[in-house]
This record gives C-alpha cells, structure tokens and sequence, in this order.
C-alpha cells in the first residue's frame, strides 16, 4: 500500500481544505516562522553556510536578491528538509522594470495607455520570474499631491481615476497569464494607505487625510487592484490620523477585509512594526507586535517582532491563537494559489539573469517616448533639416544611471543608453554633436561655464540636460524644493544668453521648479527619469522621426510654494482675483493633462444623447477630433467632469475617462465617454458610501464644455 498522501499536499484538492489540513498540523512555532519575512541582507551565501540555525527554513518568506541557485537552495531546504515542507514566497522589488528599466510609474502615466503597463508588468514580471522571484512589491498606488515627496516618482499622478486604472493594469500584467504560470508574479498593492500624504513630503512622518478624502482619493487604486485580483497588499509607514497605518484595523480590517473581501495577506513594510514604538503607538516591541498583528498585518518584513514576541503574547493571552491561525491561513492560501506546493524551485532558463533582450528594449524604447512630455515648443522642435552644430549641454548629458531612476532592480547603467548615446546614434550625417557638461548634478562651482558658453555660442541649437541624479528621488529621497539641484539653474540662464535656441530635457523623478528659466527656453520637454532606452527615445522625439504625445500625470507647479496644487481641488470661497498669491499666481506652470505634439488637434462640440440621464440609464458623449496639422499623432482624450453644486463640495475638475488614439495628418476619430452615473457621477461620504444627487454636471474634453443633467434620484 502506497502511504496515504496528506490533502494539503493534494494539487486536485480545493485551496481551502489544503490550507484546512496544513493548518491543523503545524506547531506554535512553524506557525510563528511563516510569519517572518527574512531580510536580503542576511539571505547571503555566508549566512547560507554559516548561519543555518538563523537561517531558518520554515521561515514564510525571503527577499530575493536576483540570484537563482541561492533562492533554489533555501527553497529546496523549506521544503525538503522541513517536517511539513511548506515552501517560502520570494519578494523583490520590481518597480518599472527587472533587468531592462521601463520609465518610473509617474512617467507612464504620462502615456495614459494600460496595455503599455500591463505589458511592461508583463515583461518584468517574466525576467524577474526566471530569476526566482515569487512576488513583487509593486504597484505602488499612493496618492500623492507634494512632489517633494521623492516617492512621487513610483506613483501614477495625481488622478485617483488614472492611478486606479493604471494599479489593474499593473496587476494584471504582473500575475499574468495566471497565477503561478511561469513568468507570472503575484502582486502586492502598498503602500496602504495614505502614505502619500506624508507632511511636508518629508518620508516616513505623519499623515493627515480626512475620511471623506481617503475615500476619494487614496482608497480607490488599492480597491482596483484588489479587483483586478492582486494577491497580496503591504501596510504602510505612516501615522494615519494618529493610528499608523501598520497597526490600524479601520483599513486593515474593516475596509481591506470586511468591506472589500480582500482574502490575500498584509505584509508589513519594512521593519514596519518595529516603528510603531518609534511613533509613539506601542511601549515596547511586544506592544507593537500586538497592534500590528490585532490590526491585520500578517507578514512581518525584516524586523523580526513576530518571531521574537508572539509566543509570549499568545501564552499571557494578549494575541488570541486565532489571529495568528487567521494570519497564517492566509499567507498558506496565496502560496497554494500561487502553485508554490507544486512548483516550488525556479528552473534555469535562458532569462534567468539575462541581458535585456530585444523585445523587451523596444517595449522599454515604446514606453519612453510615449511618458515623455513635451512642455514647451516655440517652433524650434523638431530639429530643423538645416541644423549642422548641436550644443549638449549639462550634467545629464551623458549619465545613464541618472535616467534608470530610483529602485531599479536589476537594471546596470552600462546598458542604458545615455542622450548623448541615443543622439549620436540618430543623429543624421553631417550633424555635428559637440558635449559639455557646464556643471555637476550638485555641487561644484562654475568652472564648467565658459566652456559650455562657448560651446552654445558656436552651436546652431542647445540641447540643455539638467535636472537631478536617480538619488534624488525614491524613498527616503525628500526634496525641500524643487528648484533645479546646485548651480544647474544659473548655467541654464548663462547658456540661454548666448542667444541661441535652447531645448531643455528635464530628467526628473518629480516636476521642478522652471519658473525662472522656462521663458528663456525655446522648448522643453520633460524626460523624467526614462528607463534603460532614454536616450534612444529623448533622440527620436528630437529629431521628429516620432511625435510626442505624453501629456502631465500629475500637476507642474510654478514654484516650491505653491505646494499642494493640483487639479482636482475644491472651489474657493472668493472668486478671482481674490485668494491669488501677490508674487507668482496661483495657476500652475503647466497643468494636469498638458502636453504638446508636432502636429495640431481639433475639438468637434461635445455631442450628448439625452441632455438628462437617470440613475440607471447611460450617457454617451462623443467627441470628434481632427489631426489638423502635417504628421500623423497621438491624442489622448481627457474626460473631465464638475459637479458644480453638491452636499459635499466637488473638485473644481475630475478625471473621469481617458483613451489615447493615434490619428493620421488629415485624419478624425470619434472619441466616447459612456457615462454610467452610478460609477462616474457619484462620490463617497466620510465613510465611503457612495451618494448620487440630481442636478447640474459640467462634462470637459480638450476645449470643450457640455452640460447635462441628472434626473432626481428617488
Ligand atoms: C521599504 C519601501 O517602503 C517599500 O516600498 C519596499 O517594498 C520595501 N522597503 C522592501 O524593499
């Protein structure tokens, strides 16, 4: 008689009875272990040999650091020198790429395209996969509306709608074709919730969000996400409300699982709970692990409370045996849905630690010309025929690493291609390319000056690169202005004054401040920090072999103080010119939705099917536009609303709908917006309840008003 297989190892069994039967026989302590996640600094080959007794293999989860024969050895300790053989979930950060970089997530939002996420997600996903890697820390889903905030870089913008969209599609590429297929990694939505709004966009402090703004703003990505089916949520570190998010069982619990049925697990972030003490919510670690754990946090990243405190808390009976079992049974499900029972090594294959290949380098070169936005244009882009003498000006001139930005995985500078490499390599014959830094990043003095003004004096154009370093944005990675880095923004006005047309590239993980230079530029186009084929992209947009069609995610404030500005703001009680600031203004530099192209577009009127629609019936509102200009192009159709008059007032603007569409010189397309008041005319209350009121709404497409009414709700 063969010895009976135990169900939780049966494949044919539901998920459910698996996680029933494993649950039942594990002990206090391998329950504890599966609630560890185990840091990448001490998952080295010398821990490996070392340290095996610290290294323990019942521990839940590692943090995969890109190395596939380690990860195999620690998966092939979990689960055949274990009593029960449970394997553990490998997490990395693959953020806007693995190996090849795709534009930071701020800078693809300026596409407005999902399939372009989804398929980056996508050919992430099967690098990091190959590599073994279970499970990514992305998307990131954060509101953020400060972009001192240097993790403004990871979010999609401003716009709830866009960042909700673009966290499905992210979601989808990521755990695509299915879970546990071969280069498929399980998602994990973070950071939840409010992090974004952290005070003075200083990292890691405080944060202050209004329930009916949570509900606005900051929930709805997290609950896309969840929708589009992601498998796993990280807690985040702030203080939200004086509750930290990594202890609070309002949205940990109430929201994430009761209200939206969220049944994956939490991981916290990093050291997360340990830093309840640091806030001023727990006395002690045992403290802290009681709230995170009471709160819904299941996994504990890295600091290892769990591990040290829960059998103590369990025995005084300050953490129920429940809680832990719930916690339990909740990472043990994501594993058997993610098949790791069944396929726990990562065979090698040829992607495993590959180079970036082909396929994925045209994606990565489609998605940068896409994000980027061109902010201004007096004529002299794209680069005339008769330009002979090209100026590179600045520090970003040729700095590769500077365009990968921040958590870059994989990624190696040496493989990207810097604007002067992507220009050398496109620039017709005859054109001349001559580079001169002007100045550091950061730092340094003028000695770079002369030479980069004599170089623009004998230069037909300047091609200005300036703005920051990869550093300068991410975690930890605050700004207290935006204001162009060191001496960057002098050298601009001093290359400005040798009179000859200046085209400023901005390489950026956040909007800077331009007030002082942009009248003295004759075009600028944001780059921000673009991925592995920067340069490429940065020189066919140049040299118009393609059009820019990136338009702003995410507000472009004139100045530091400006802060917060963004478009859906509340109305003020004074009308213009009442509530201006007396020295710069209130509008923006450039507003949400800005972005130019090398051809031009026409707005038909707005066309409506019923001037009424009732709660249960559909609008649809159709817009024609025209390519009015010589080259073909990419428009994107920005569907806006206001709600002019509400129970709780409305922003002054609201994306509701957005469709990018290619449209050749000469050509129209028809652009629709079905409206289904239920989802895009309604609002949430402080508790998240959704209210639809009669009356009056303003619809917006490109130039174009339209008013329509809601019949009475009964
Ligand atoms: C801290 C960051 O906040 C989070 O985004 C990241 O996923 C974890 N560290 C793991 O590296």
């Amino acid at each position: 008689m063969p010895a009976e297989v135990a169900p939780y190892r049966r494949a044919d069994l539901p998920v459910e009875q698996r996680v029933a039967d494993l649950l039942a026989r594990m002990t206090l302590e391998e329950k504890i272990d599966q609630l560890h996640q185990c840091g990448v600094g001490d998952i080295n080959p010398n821990n490996l040999a070392r340290r095996a007794d610290e290294l323990r293999s019942t521990y839940g989860s590692f943090m995969a650091a890109g190395d596939l024969p380690l990860r195999n050895e620690l998966q092939r300790r979990a689960v055949e020198g274990t009593r029960l053989g449970i394997p553990a979930i490998f997490g990395a950060d693959v953020i806007h790429g693995y190996r090849t970089i795709f534009p930071i997530p701020l800078a693809q939002a300026c596409a407005w395209e999902a399939e372009l996420v989804r398929r980056a997600c996508r050919s992430a996903a099967e690098s990091a996969r190959a590599d073994g890697v279970d499970w990514t820390f992305a998307p990131m889903v954060d509101h953020c509306v400060d972009p001192r905030w240097g993790r403004i870089a990871e979010t999609f913008g401003e716009s709830p709608l866009a960042a909700s969209i673009f966290a499905a599609a992210s979601v989808e590429g990521y755990q695509s074709p299915r879970l546990g297929a071969p280069g498929s990694v399980a998602a994990c939505l973070k950071h939840y919730v409010g992090y974004g709004a952290s005070e003075g966009g200083r990292d890691y402090s405080s944060t202050e969000v209004a329930p009916q703004r949570l509900w606005e703003m900051h929930l709805p990505p997290f609950e896309a996400g969840l929708r589009a089916g992601a498998l796993t949520v990280m807690s985040a570190f702030n203080d939200l409300n004086g509750v930290p998010a990594s202890a609070n069982s309002y949205t940990l619990t109430t929201v994430l699982r009761q209200r939206w049925g969220f049944r994956g697990f939490v991981v916290s972030d990093w050291n997360a709970v340990l830093q309840l003490t640091h806030q001023g919510y727990a006395t002690d670690e045992a403290g802290a692990v009681q709230k995170a754990i009471l709160a819904g946090v299941d996994l504990d990243m890295t600091d290892g409370l769990y591990r040290k405190h829960l059998a103590g808390l369990i025995k005084t009976g300050r953490v129920p045996l429940a809680v832990v079992d719930e916690a339990v049974r909740r990472i043990l499900r994501v594993k058997f849905e993610l098949g790791l029972f069944e396929r726990p090594l990562v065979e090698a294959s040829a992607l495993a630690g590959a180079a970036p290949t082909p396929a994925q380098l045209d994606l990565a070169e489609e998605f940068a010309v896409r994000s980027m936005v061109l902010l201004k244009n007096t004529g002299v882009l794209p680069l005339a025929a008769g330009v002979r003498r090209v100026a590179l000006i600045g520090p970003l001139a040729d700095d590769a690493a500077a365009l990968l930005g921040s958590w870059t995985q994989q990624g190696r500078a040496a493989e990207a291609t810097s604007i002067e490499a992507g220009l050398r390599g496109r620039l017709p014959a005859g054109v001349g390319l001559q580079v001169a830094p002007g100045c550091q990043i950061e730092g340094g003095g003028r000695e770079g000056w002369d030479a980069a003004v004599t170089l623009a004096r004998e230069s037909d154009v300047v091609v200005l690169c300036l703005g920051e370093s990869a550093e300068m944005s991410g975690e930890n990675a605050s700004r207290s202005t935006l204001r162009l880095p060191g001496g960057q923004e002098e050298l601009a006005l001093a290359v400005a004054a040798a009179g000859r047309p200046v085209v400023l590239l901005v390489v950026s993980g956040r909007p800077v401040e331009l007030a002082a230079v942009e009248p003295k530029m004759a075009a600028i186009l944001a780059v921000w920090q673009p991925g592995t084929r920067g340069g490429a992209a940065v020189a066919d947009l140049l040299l118009g072999r393609k059009n820019p069609s990136g338009r702003l995610s995410v507000t472009w404030p004139r100045t530091t103080g400006q802060i917060p500005i963004y478009h859906n703001m509340r109305p003020r009680a004074r009308l213009r010119p009442y509530g201006e600031y007396q020295d710069i203004g209130t509008t923006p530099l450039y507003e949400f939705g800005h972005g130019l192209s090398y051809t031009t577009f026409a707005y038909s009127p707005i066309r409506l099917t019923r001037p009424t629609v009732g709660p249960d019936e559909t609008l649809l509102a159709e817009v024609t536009v025209t390519n009015t200009g010589r080259r073909d192009g990419t428009e994107t159709v920005l569907w806006f609303i206001r709600d002019p008059v509400a129970s709780i007032t409305r922003p002054l603007r609201e994306l509701k709908h957005f469709e990018p569409a290619a449209i050749a010189a000469g050509a129209s397309r028809v652009f629709r917006f079905e409206i289904n008041p239920a989802r895009d005319l309604s609002f949430p209350d402080a508790d998240g309840q959704r209210i639809l009121e009669p009356g009056e709404i303003l619809l917006f497409a490109g130039p174009e008003t339209a008013r329509f009414n809601v019949a009475v709700v009964p």
